[in-house]
């Protein structure tokens, strides 16, 4: 009876993933793709957005809950595909699960040490991710003389959340050109350290040519794959789907995720109740 030897050794488990918004969807198109099998649910934290700009233990209570809410699906791992939560909250999410959990900071910075040529790395995030100093301590870890220039964008965030983050929106340009012009000429890689940013890469690349953008939510699923894969999580059988929570009304994150995803997501996005969890 091959098929029923594979159906107990498949793990149809959902795979969490949460953010504070649409960030953590780049995270999602990369997993889709790599894992069309697996059922994912999403959270994006629209009712409390942006994080980044929050205080500390805000954000770790915030985290706290976004992942006791994402354990009530009986998950088996867990994307924080969010570089705030990852730098300034890790511990405590850990705290709460012994399942696998996959945070941005270190596949990023080691993508990063691995296509740089110079050593010369920028990295824009949060606020709240920039202070915490994770992306440059992960960073001067895999290569001590690497020189790191770091810098908040807070504006990032409301843009895209907003919808502003197409290549030709003269607002992302503005605020772009005002956090990023200071990195020209000074380094060949920038760390997307924030998920929400790679929304902007037309418009970041557009300012910084032949700069090599690393995609934090990119580098997590892919990283979340192989270790889904080494520890035989993973589902390879059947078509996956994704769910998607907000902590908001769905119909704007509905529209900006079909746009981003490039398939519709309608009927797909429920509202929860954050606060109970
Ligand atoms: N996308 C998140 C991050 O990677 C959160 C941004 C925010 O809510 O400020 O940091």
């Amino acid at each position: 009876m091959p098929g029923v030897l594979e159906d107990c050794l498949l793990d149809t488990r959902p795979i969490g993933v949460f953010d504070s918004g649409l960030g953590g969807l780049t995270a999602v198109k990369e997993l889709e793709r790599l894992i069309p099998n697996e059922n994912i649910i999403y959270f994006g934290d629209t009712g409390r957005v942006p994080y980044g700009t929050r205080g500390i233990n805000t954000i770790k209570k915030y985290a706290v809950s976004d992942m006791r809410f994402l354990l009530s699906f009986n998950v088996k791992a867990i994307i924080i595909a969010c570089g705030t939560v990852s730098s300034i909250a890790i511990d405590e999410v850990r705290r709460i699960t012994d399942l696998p959990v996959i945070g941005v900071v270190e596949p990023t910075a080691k993508t990063a040490v691995e296509v740089s040529k110079t050593g010369k790395i920028g990295v824009i995030a949060t606020s709240a991710t920039i202070s915490s100093g994770s992306f440059q301590k992960a960073i001067s870890k895999l290569n001590p003389d690497a020189e790191v220039i770091a810098r908040a964008c807070p504006l990032f965030v409301p843009l895209v959340e907003n919808g502003y983050f197409g290549r030709d929106c003269k607002l992302a340009q503005l605020a772009a050109h005002d956090y990023i012009d200071e990195f020209k000429g000074r380094i060949d890689t920038l760390i997307l350290g924030c998920t929400h940013y790679p929304l902007l890469r037309g418009v970041i690349e557009d300012i910084l040519p032949g700069v090599i953008l690393v995609d934090s939510g990119f580098e997590t699923a892919k990283t979340a794959v192989s270790l889904l894969s080494e520890q035989d999580l993973l589902n390879t059988s059947g078509k996956g789907s994704v769910h998607y929570y907000v902590s908001d009304q769905t119909s704007d994150f509905e529209r900006l995720a079909g746009i981003f995803l490039e398939h519709p997501v309608n009927g797909m996005v429920d509202t929860v109740d954050i606060e109970k969890y």
